[in-house]
C-alpha cells in the first residue's frame, strides 16, 4: 500500500515507519520535527509540514496516490495539556480534522489513528476492556477521545475504515537499535531511570508512594514499541470500507514503577538512587490493558513486552545514542 504516516518521525512513529518499509509498503512520512526528528526517518520519504496546511496535505495525499493514513502526530505531554489545553485542542483536535478533511478531499478513506489509555480516565476496574466507560481526566485524554468519536461518525457516514488504537505505556526501543526513544524534555519512567543510571542525573523521584497497590507505587502496562508498530500493520491491512476498529494496546500485565527501577537496576548495574516525592497530579493509581479483543480481532499479541526485554533494548539504544538522535 501507499501509506502516509504523520508523525512518522516522532517514537512510536518511526518504529511503524521501519515496519511497514521493511514490509514492502510505500510510505511518506509527514511530521513537523516539532517533537520528531530527522534521523528517525531513515526509509521513506520526509515531508516536513503541519497539520493544519491542509491544501498543502490534500496535494500530498493526491500526488502520491495515497491509500491509508497512519495518524501518530500529536502532543502528548499530560502536565502540558491541563496548563495549555488551547494548543492540544489545536494541535491534536483542529490539526485532525485539517488531515481528515484533506482525506475526503483526495478521497482517502482509511486511517489508523494513535489513540491512549489516557481516554479512560481513572478505570473502575482492571483490566480494561474496551467497553469500559471513557471519562478522561485531562486535554491530552479528551483531545484523543474527541477524535476517536470524530473516526467513528466518519465511519458510519462516509463509509470510512478506521481505526483507533489506545495504547498503554509505549516503551523500549527497536529490537534491531535502528531507533529509540528521544523527547525533550523527558518525563517518562524508563528513560528517566536510565539517564540516571548514565550519570546525566543524580535521581529518579517516584511519584507517590501511598497508593493502593502491594507497594504503593502506581502501576502500568508497558508495551514494547516493535509490538505497538506490529498492531498498526495488523491493524490497517483489516481496513475495510465502513468497518471500525477499536482496541487496546498493552499486555495485561501491570508492572509498578518500583518494579521498574528494579528492573533498571538489574539490567544497568546501576544504582540508580530514588527518592520518594510527592504524588503526581492525574497518575491513576493502576492502568492495566485486557489484550484479548487485540488478540481476538488482529491476531495480535506482544512479542518484546516483557519488562527485562523493553528495559534493554531501552539501554542498548541509550548507551549507542548517549545525546539521542542529535549526536
Ligand atoms: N513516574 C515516576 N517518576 C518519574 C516519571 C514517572 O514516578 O520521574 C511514574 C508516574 O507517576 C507513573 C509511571 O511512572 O506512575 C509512568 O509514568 P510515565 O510518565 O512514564 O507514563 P504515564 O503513565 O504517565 O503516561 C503514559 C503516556 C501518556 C498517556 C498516559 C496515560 O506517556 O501519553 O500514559 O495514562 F497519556
Amino acid at each position: 500500500m501507499r501509506i502516509l504516516v504523520t508523525g512518522g518521525a516522532g517514537y512510536v512513529g518511526s518504529h511503524a515507519v521501519q515496519l511497514l518499509v521493511a514490509s514492502g509498503h510505500e510510505v511518506t512520512v509527514y511530521d513537523n520535527l516539532a517533537a520528531g526528528h530527522r534521523e528517525a526517518v531513515p526509509h521513506g520519504e520526509l515531508v516536513v509540514g503541519d497539520l493544519l496546511d491542509r491544501d498543502r496535505l490534500a496535494g500530498l495525499l493526491a500526488e502520491r496516490q495515497i491509500e491509508a493514513v497512519m495518524h501518530f502526530a500529536a502532543l502528548a505531554y499530560v502536565g502540558e495539556s491541563v496548563h495549555e489545553p488551547a494548543k492540544y485542542y489545536r494541535n491534536n483536535v483542529a490539526g485532525t480534522l485539517s488531515l481528515l478533511e484533506a482525506m475526503r478531499t483526495a478521497g482517502v478513506g482509511k486511517i489508523v489513528f494513535s489513540s491512549t489509555c489516557a481516554t479512560y480516565g481513572v478505570p473502575n476496574r482492571v483490566p480494561i476492556p474496551e467497553d469500559h466507560p471513557q471519562r478522561p481526566i485531562n486535554p491530552y485524554g479528551c483531545t484523543k477521545l474527541a477524535i476517536e468519536w470524530v473516526l467513528s461518525d466518519y465511519s458510519q457516514a462516509y463509509g470510512w475504515g478506521v481505526a483507533s488504537l489506545r495504547y498503554f505505556n509505549a516503551a523500549g526501543a527497536a529490537i534491531n537499535g535502528l531507533l529509540g526513544e528521544d523527547h525533550s524534555p523527558e518525563t517518562h519512567l524508563i528513560p528517566i531511570a536510565l539517564e540516571v543510571a548514565q550519570g546525566k542525573r543524580e535521581q529518579i523521584e517516584v511519584f507517590g508512594n501511598d497508593y493502593s497497590t502491594p507497594d504503593g507505587t502506581c502501576i502500568r502496562d508497558y508495551v514494547h514499541v516493535d509490538d505497538l508498530a506490529s498492531a498498526h500493520l495488523a491493524a490497517i491491512q483489516r481496513l475495510e470500507p465502513g468497518k471500525r476498529i477499536q482496541l487496546n494496546l498493552g499486555t495485561g500485565q501491570g508492572a509498578s514503577v518500583q518494579q521498574v527501577i528494579e528492573t533498571c537496576r538489574e539490567v544497568t548495574r546501576h544504582a540508580i538512587p530514588a527518592k520518594h516525592s510527592p504524588r503526581r497530579a492525574g497518575d491513576p493509581p493502576e492502568l492495566v490493558a485486557s489484550p484479548a479483543s487485540a488478540l481476538a480481532q488482529l491476531d495480535w499479541s506482544p512479542q518484546h513486552s516483557d519488562l527485562k526485554t523493553i528495559v534493554e533494548s531501552a539501554w542498548r539504544w541509550f548507551q549507542a545514542h548517549p545525546t539521542g538522535y542529535t549526536l
